[in-house]
């Protein structure tokens, strides 16, 4: 009669280092897991913390007669390992829409990310890159502008009478809509 399994010395020899072998990948997979998590929490924290606003100046910096200015905005900048506090992480067109009031526009062209002029002579912006203009509310102005959407307008809220804070964001180039990145 042949042996059975259990019975069969070097079978049960091969189901033992069988086992241990796959509890041994399991133990060693669940660490490096748990690693990885650990290494990649600060970018997890910093894209929670990206819609924050940004307090970019004061009223008072903006021009009275309703033209923009273009203001950089600084923030503390953090990747996965490092913190870089006031890096600039872009740029805004401010325009006094009343005596208290504003209006915030990203400088990046929505037809391919180039950064849009403002042209006092025209009073108007200007993407340099292929020729899209945009009025000073920064809707389309030429009908013949390849830039699929107007100029990216963003949160803007006045604090304290006069502090300007701007909830930063960039959105995808390229299209009709108006898709926040990140
Ligand atoms: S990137 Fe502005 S017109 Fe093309």
């Amino acid at each position: 009669m042949a042996p059975s399994d259990s019975s069969n010395p070097q079978r049960r020899n091969f189901l033992k280092e069988a086992a241990a072998i796959i509890l041994g990948t399991i133990g060693g997979v669940i660490p490096v897991l748990a690693g990885l998590v650990v290494l990649f929490d600060p970018v997890r924290r910093r894209q929670k913390g990206s819609l924050d606003k940004i307090r970019v100046t004061t009223l008072e910096a903006v021009p009275e007669d309703g033209l923009p200015r273009k203001f950089p905005i600084l923030a503390d900048r953090t990747d996965a390992w490092n913190r870089f506090p006031s890096a600039p992480i872009g740029a805004v067109y401010l325009r006094r829409t009343s005596k208290t009031s504003v209006e915030a526009l990203n400088v990046v062209c929505p037809h391919a990310g180039c950064f849009v002029d403002y042209r006092s002579d025209s009073k108007s912006f200007f993407c340099p890159c292929h020729n899209s203009s945009f009025a000073l509310n920064g809707k389309i102005a030429d009908p013949k502008s390849p830039s699929p959407r107007a100029m990216d307008g963003l949160e803007v809220e006045v604090r304290n009478g006069s502090e300007i804070w701007v909830k930063f964001q960039n959105f995808r180039t390229g299209q009709a809509e108006k898709v926040p990145l990140g």
